[in-house]
């Protein structure tokens, strides 16, 4: 065999020795959160109930041919009518923060054209309440991928700067609701995989792209992708700065964004490689974090992009000045990144226009272990690596793991499912990985298992369980994975070793 694939091969061995390697709830801070996390479309259910609207998911899964296995979350996990057996399984964890988004058609059916619906607030209320009560902090993102389908219909959402009134609208509403007892809000999850995949490759609402990123019937790539970019950039801002002005002085709590981070690796060790994995990272990341930070897009984007990147006005820099009190980090894998400007590749449609290719293999050999889930690899040294670089990039500003979790394939029998030992080692893996991070200096302040329960996976539908409560999609029944075991034994103090034998 040759040497490369002997080193890749030792690598991926210790990899799973370093499992064995215990960690314990005593290497995190005595006040770390640590909690599950969850999204509105992909549990609640409750589709159009309660004075609810359409949301552009509601719309885009009832479109035929979108969703692999023909689902939608009309139902889901049904938490709208579970989520007090819902927060009685977080209280059987013993977390202490629960990290969930706000329906925005529940709360707004019809954005700021219509009146507040005081049944979504009634709900949302109950919920804070209730887990209030079990002392779990709620943890709060405005808007996760979703919005109310009247304002795509009316004025095309993110590509109209009009969105920015809307979403600061939704977000007052929000904290003038809730905000006494809510310390934790995000005003977005995942913009960047919202906005690539809404406007670049036309996956996910309202599928506008053009060719060759993907194949829509209205839409351009090159161009939309940035201008969407650019408004959920200037709607955080806006929303911070009203949260700033009128409410955080007195309601005391702190105010992020949440974005998909994954760790890339240098295909090969040359300057060029080099390279190609910190501009990934930066088309990745810093297109959002840069500018809320620092006011302007990267530099790593500017130089290829030019004129394609949108202008802030001085106005809208102003607004940028709002900036936020943390980085909500989601983190699941990394991938190697190889070169495109100065050698020729075929891009892939989810590479962007960063001219670098990711993928998950070098020399026939995947870099980590494979999951049920497409390009998730097993890689927690992934999980050290982004903290770190997001800690240089942004002078340590507080980070929250907002997302990190394994996928099993819902097709497995349900004694496998609940035997999700392969979930533990992962899990436990990343800790370990993030806690280094931590000994390394890095502020991060929680961290969140993604999911609480098995629920809708986007495109997958109900194909992909990432939930360590199992759910039977038939009765509603929850059960607990081995994994929510662990987890209540970490959080318990109990030390956990050995796992690379279980
Ligand atoms: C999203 C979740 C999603 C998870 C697993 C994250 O990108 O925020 O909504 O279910 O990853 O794919």
């Amino acid at each position: 065999m040759e040497m490369n694939k002997c080193m890749q091969l030792l690598a991926l061995l210790l990899c799973f020795v370093s499992l064995a390697s215990g960690i314990d709830r005593s290497q995190f801070p005595p006040d770390f959160l640590f909690g599950t996390s969850t999204s509105y479309y992909q549990i609640e259910g409750g589709y159009l109930e309660g004075n609810k609207s359409l949301s552009n998911w509601d719309v885009f899964t009832h479109i035929p041919g979108k969703i692999k296995d023909g689902t939608n979350g009309d139902v889901a996990d049904d938490h709208l009518h579970h989520y007090k057996v819902d927060l009685e399984l977080m209280h059987f964890l013993g977390v202490n923060s629960y990290r969930f988004s706000i329906s925005w058609s529940r709360v707004l059916p019809r954005g700021r054209f219509g009146d507040v619906n005081p049944q979504g607030i009634l709900f949302y209320n109950n919920l804070i309440d209730a887990l209030l009560l079990k002392g779990i902090q709620p943890f709060v993102t405005l808007s996760h991928y979703d919005i109310p389908q009247e304002l795509e219909d009316r004025y095309g959402a993110w590509l109209n700067s009009q969105i920015q009134e809307d979403f600061a609208y939704f977000a007052e509403v929000c904290f003038k609701a809730f905000g006494e007892k809510v310390k934790y809000w995000s005003t977005f999850n995942e913009p960047n995989v919202m906005v690539r995949k809404g406007y670049q490759d036309g996956m996910y609402p309202p599928s506008r792209c053009s060719e060759p990123y993907g194949h829509c019937s209205d839409g351009n790539s090159d161009i939309e992708t940035y201008i969407a970019a650019h408004n959920v950039i200037l709607s955080h801002a806006s929303a911070v700065e009203i949260y700033r002005r009128k409410y955080q002085g007195k309601q005391g709590g702190l105010i992020g964004i949440v974005m998909s981070t994954t760790w890339y690796v240098p295909y090969a060790d040359t300057p060029n490689e080099r390279a190609a994995a910190a501009r990934a990272t930066a088309f990745d990341i810093a297109w959002f974090l840069d500018p809320i930070i620092y006011g302007t897009y990267p530099p790593e984007m500017s130089q290829i992009l030019g004129s394609k990147l949108p202008n802030f006005s001085p106005r809208d820099k102003q607004k940028l000045k709002a900036n936020l009190d943390f980085i909500g980090i989601n983190h699941y894998t990394s991938m190697y990144a190889k070169d495109c400007l100065f050698s020729a590749c075929n891009l892939g449609p989810f590479e962007g226009n960063g001219s670098v290719l990711s993928i998950g293999y070098r020399n026939g050999l995947p870099i980590g272990p494979m999951t049920a889930m497409p390009d998730f690899y097993f890689t927690p040294f992934g999980m050290e690596n982004i903290v770190l670089y997001v800690m240089e990039r942004y002078n340590n500003l507080p980070m929250f793991i907002t997302e990190n979790g394994f996928a099993s394939s819902g097709s497995s029998s349900t004694e496998e499912l609940l035997n999700d030992h392969d979930r533990v080692k992962f899990l436990s893996s990343y800790l370990y990985s993030l806690s280094n991070a931590i000994n390394k200096g890095a502020d991060v302040r929680g961290y969140f298992i993604w999911s609480l329960l098995d629920n809708f996976e986007w495109l997958y539908g109900y194909s992909k369980r990432f939930g360590i409560f199992h759910v039977d999609y038939i009765t509603q029944k929850r059960t607990p994975k081995q994994s929510a075991m662990w987890y209540k034994d970490f959080l318990g103090g109990h030390k956990i070793t050995s796992l690379a034998s279980s």
